[in-house]
This record gives C-alpha cells, structure tokens and sequence, in this order.
C-alpha cells in the first residue's frame, strides 16, 4: 500500500511511479482509505514536505494508523530543496521506525518565496528526478534498509524552529481577483473542504487549510493569490501526473 497526499501533483506522480513500477496501490489519504494493510505487506508514504515536516493531513492520518504487523515501511517525500525531519516527524507519529527513508526535489510550489514561472526550468527538475525515482524503485524493489534522503538538510533542530511557521499561515492572505469566474474548481479539489463559492467568488471557510495551494496553481484563471508575491511567481500543476 502506498499512501500518499499531493497538493500540485508532484507527490502523487511519484506515488504513481512507485505503485506502477513496484505492482502496487496508491491511495490518496484526502480519500480516507482503509487503514487495514495485511500483515508482510510494504507500507510507502509519498508526500511533500510542508516547512521542513509534514501536512497535517497526512500527519494526522499517520497518527491514526496504528501499524502492528511485519511491514517494509518507507517514505519518499518530495521537496524543494530540503526535507529537514519531516522523515523524523513521520517516525515519532508511526511509532516504530522506517526501514528507508528517500527524497527527491521537484519544482518548489511554495510561491509565496518561490518561483515556478519558468516551465523549462520546472522540466529540467522533473527530468533530474527520473533517475532519482528508479534508483528509489530499485531499492524499495530490494527491500533495502537506510537512510537514503540525501535532502535533509539542518534535521531537528532547525525543523523545530521552521515548522511553527506552518501553523502561523492564515487564510486570511487568500484573494481572489477580478479575474475569477466563479467556476467552483477551487472548491472541488480543495482536499480539505476549505473553501466554498458565496456570491460567485471563493471564500477560505476555515482559517488553517492546508496551505498546499492547489487551489491556487490550478485555479485556471490564475486568479487566486496568497501574500503579495505569488502573482508574480507563477503556476504549476506536475505535468506527468496521470
Ligand atoms: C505549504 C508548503 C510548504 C513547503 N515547505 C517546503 C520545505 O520546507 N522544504 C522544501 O524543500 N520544499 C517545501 N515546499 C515545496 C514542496 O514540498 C514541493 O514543491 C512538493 O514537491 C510539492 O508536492 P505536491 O505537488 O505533491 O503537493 C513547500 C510547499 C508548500 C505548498
């Protein structure tokens, strides 16, 4: 079983590799899916990792799970350029220990620092996690044990000092200009249900969302912002998401 949660598709595109390659499931956790994995089976978490830890959703999921069984247990979490203890953070909330722990860097879609507005840029990096991917498939396919995130950067320490800022965003900071039509596709796909359509234009219906900006990146209209600089940072959507 491969679970996963992706904003803008770059974890759920590996997700897909992984459960392809490896003759296996991938499972949305915005989808609540069954928390009953029989017992030898591999358990994977893909996910993005979220000012150098982890989505609540996904953290709170994983601590719901209650893993007792004989399980290779993995997580592959995309990133921007580091995973600080995300990784360490899915140990604590698992309770037991992962047997191998990768990553890979994608296209950062944290625009409110970031800038995704050059696609060849963002192709380049898609292309540089090919092999990044395989190697991950080769070892997961082994059964290999290890820390292989070569991504972690600073670890625990600097981790407790960034990830408050996850729970600092507000929804509050969420616009949306006159270019929205009101179409609803930011409703539908939000994974949490945090926004509603009133009067023709999104509102953010609960003050901490996920922050993963999906709604954001896909909005076709580019219509909404978050903070004053995501306008000019552009949008992206993984390309090779099926
Ligand atoms: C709220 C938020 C926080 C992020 N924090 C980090 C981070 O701490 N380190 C990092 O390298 N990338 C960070 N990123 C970038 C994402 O981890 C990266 O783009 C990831 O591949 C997105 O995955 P997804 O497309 O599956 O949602 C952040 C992105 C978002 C939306």
């Amino acid at each position: 079983m491969i679970y996963y949660f992706s904003g803008t598709g770059n974890s759920k595109y590996v997700a897909q590799r992984l459960a392809e390659a490896l003759d296996d499931s991938a499972v949305s956790v915005s989808d609540n899916p069954t928390r009953e994995i029989p017992d030898g089976e591999p358990v994977g978490f893909v996910s993005p990792t979220y000012f150098w830890g982890l989505p609540w959703l996904l953290a709170d999921f994983v601590s719901e799970l209650h893993l007792s069984g004989n399980h290779y247990c993995y997580v592959a979490l995309t990133c921007g350029g580091s995973t600080g203890d995300a990784s360490g953070m899915l140990e604590k909330l698992l309770g037991r220990k992962l047997d191998a722990r990768f990553s890979v860097k994608m296209p950062d879609t944290w625009t409110p620092m970031f800038d995704v507005s050059d696609n060849e840029a963002n192709n380049a990096l898609l292309d540089a996690a090919e092999p990044v991917i395989d190697e991950m498939i080769e070892k997961i396919r082994a059964r290999e044990c290890g820390n292989f995130d070569h991504l972690r950067g600073m670890g625990k320490v600097a981790t407790a000092l960034v990830y408050p800022f996850y729970k600092r965003q507000s929804t509050s900071k969420f616009k949306a200009s006159d270019a929205c039509t009101g179409c609803g596709l930011c409703e539908k796909q939000c994974p949490v249900q945090a926004i509603s359509i009133e009067d023709g234009k999104p509102v953010w219906v609960k003050e901490h969302c996920l922050f993963c900006l999906s709604c954001l990146h896909r909005c076709p209209h580019f219509a909404i912002s978050y903070g004053t600089k995501t306008h000019k940072h552009g949008q992206f959507y993984n390309p090779r998401v099926k």
